[in-house]
């Protein structure tokens, strides 16, 4: 939520937009080998999360700045420019190798970093408005007051909004300390004399770096306003650690919980349920406790979600009910009124509508056709170690629990497969198919076996051995 300062004044005229995200920190608290900005918010890499918020600003030059080496970066903000800063000398420094693909820009520039990856599109819009404003501010800082501002850069300014200078914590004075406005590190700057600003900044202070928060008081030394407008903490809350990841994916997650439920979802314990960013649902669903929903599922309309389902790369269709303890793979597509029951895992496989797949069951590479009842425990023996088979079941089969069905292989139309079968060839239409042992009877065996074990183990005379329960295993009464 965003506080305006004097936002109530006029746009002086409509502005393109830039935007600088800086990500050439190594995060050596993350005691990993994949470079900060890479690690996961919601599903997919943080500073991909802050450059679709910037892309909702549809910006016209967009670049970020890396480390040399952080090829994955470059690739995950495709296609954004990017370029490289090394040695890494300061937030200043940092901008300033934006230069070559902001060169004649004169619109507003916006300065992000790659590890604050939830600042909304809103607040961005919000930071870009107040630049427009009549009183033309060079630099517009996105403030916060933490609960404990700790060594974040503090804002000196006016009750009214403007800004005089941004002191760093290890330059400040007590005084300036106690100060509780802080710099997020989000600004806002006229892009027309941004390189001039930062041409200024010298690296004469605590940490011998190159401020870009220098550029404020630059800024009104050369007579021009500057601003702050104040933004709420859990936006602009930076990762440095995995702790603090996950803080943020705690209040990403509860952004898409409330956006979900704003929707119309239904969700019984909204705080056990984990989305991604893309998940989409339609109307009318309902999704019970502790589920988990990864990246690319797409939810039809009164589909049911029961406790403890995991699903990614899935589509469920219109009054589908899925669960408890479902599990949907990549390339799951389960259609209309189809019924995935519990320890049901569906891998890269079409359920076609009406279809019920209810117990204890695997599916994976496979048709199950419109209407088939798929018995407990079957398993579609997809794999034979090198290559991945087909299963196709037609419409309206029948395959009875326990069956092994071994790729490639079909099931025709109607086919009834008997309980306990394993199927190696393509059975007809409407046809059985069983390949059980034939049933034996033998009367009274079990009472006779019963009672000459009693008898051998009162003879052994209770040395302990038969009172293992290992019980007879039947083999002597074969005969
Ligand atoms: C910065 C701000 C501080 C603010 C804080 C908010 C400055 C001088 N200080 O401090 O006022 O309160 O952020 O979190 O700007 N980076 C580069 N190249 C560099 C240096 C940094 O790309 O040479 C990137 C980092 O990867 C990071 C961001 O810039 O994403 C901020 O750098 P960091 O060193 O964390 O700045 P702070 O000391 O936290
Ligand atoms: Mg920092």
């Amino acid at each position: 939520m965003i506080q305006g300062n004097g936002q109530g004044g006029k746009m002086h005229k409509a502005e393109a937009v830039a935007a600088v995200v800086l990500g050439a920190g190594k995060g050596t608290r993350m005691k990993s080998d994949m470079p900060k900005v890479m690690h996961p918010i919601g599903g997919r890499p943080m500073i991909r999360v802050l450059m679709d918020s910037i892309g909702e600003l549809a910006p016209e030059r967009c670049v970020v700045v890396t480390a040399p080496g952080m090829q994955a970066v470059r690739d995950c903000v495709a296609p954004a420019d990017c370029v490289t800063q090394s040695p890494a000398l300061g937030t200043a420094h940092a901008v300033a190798q934006a230069r070559p693909v902001l060169e004649g820009f004169g619109g507003t520039v916006l300065v992000l970093y790659g590890d604050t990856p939830l600042v909304t599109a809103e607040t961005m819009r919000a930071m870009v408005a107040r630049r427009r404003q009549a009183d033309d501010p060079a630099v517009v800082v996105l403030g916060f007051c933490p609960e404990d501002p700790g060594a974040y850069g503090r804002l000196i300014g006016d009750d009214d909004g403007n800004l005089h200078r941004i002191v760093e914590y290890k330059d400040a004075g007590e005084a300036e300390r106690a100060i509780r406005l802080c710099n997020s590190g989000v600004v806002a700057v006229d892009g027309r004399i941004l390189f001039d600003l930062l041409d200024a900044v010298g690296n004469d202070n605590a940490s011998g770096e190159y401020y870009l928060t220098d550029i404020v008081a630059i800024a009104r030394e050369r007579g021009r306003v500057c601003a702050y407008i104040e933004g709420a903490a859990d936006e602009v809350l930076g990762i440095n650690s995995h702790l603090e990841q996950a803080a943020a994916e705690a209040i990403y997650q509860n952004r898409l919980r409330e956006a979900a439920m704003r929707d119309g979802v239904t969700m019984i314990a909204p705080e056990t349920v984990f989305l991604s960013h893309d998940t989409r649902f339609g109307r009318d669903v309902v999704i019970e406790p502790h589920v988990v929903i990864g990246p690319g599922v797409r939810i039809g309309d009164k589909v049911h979600i029961k406790a403890f389902s995991h699903l990614e790369q899935a589509e469920i269709g219109e009054g589908a009910a899925i669960g408890p303890y479902g599990r949907l793979r990549p390339g799951a597509e389960i259609g209309q009124g189809a019924k995935i029951g519990n320890f049901v895992e569906v891998k890269k496989a079409v359920i076609e509508p009406g279809a019920k797949v209810s117990h204890l069951t695997y599916i994976g590479d496979a048709r199950v056709g419109a209407g088939a009842n798929i018995g407990a425990g079957t398993i579609t023996c997809n794999y034979d170690g090198y290559l991945k088979s087909f299963t196709d079941i037609g419409a309206g089969a029948f395959i009875g629990s326990n069956s092994s069905l071994v790729a490639p292989v079909k099931i025709g139309e109607g086919a009834i497969v008997g309980a306990g079968s394993v199927i190696t060839h393509d059975v007809p239409a409407d046809a059985l198919a069983v390949t059980r042992a034939e049933e034996k009877r033998l009367p009274r065996w079990a009472a006779r076996f019963r009672k000459r074990r009693q008898a051998e183990k009162d003879k052994a005379g209770g040395n302990g051995q038969g009172g293992n329960g290992q019980g007879g295993n039947g083999q002597g009464g074969n005969g």
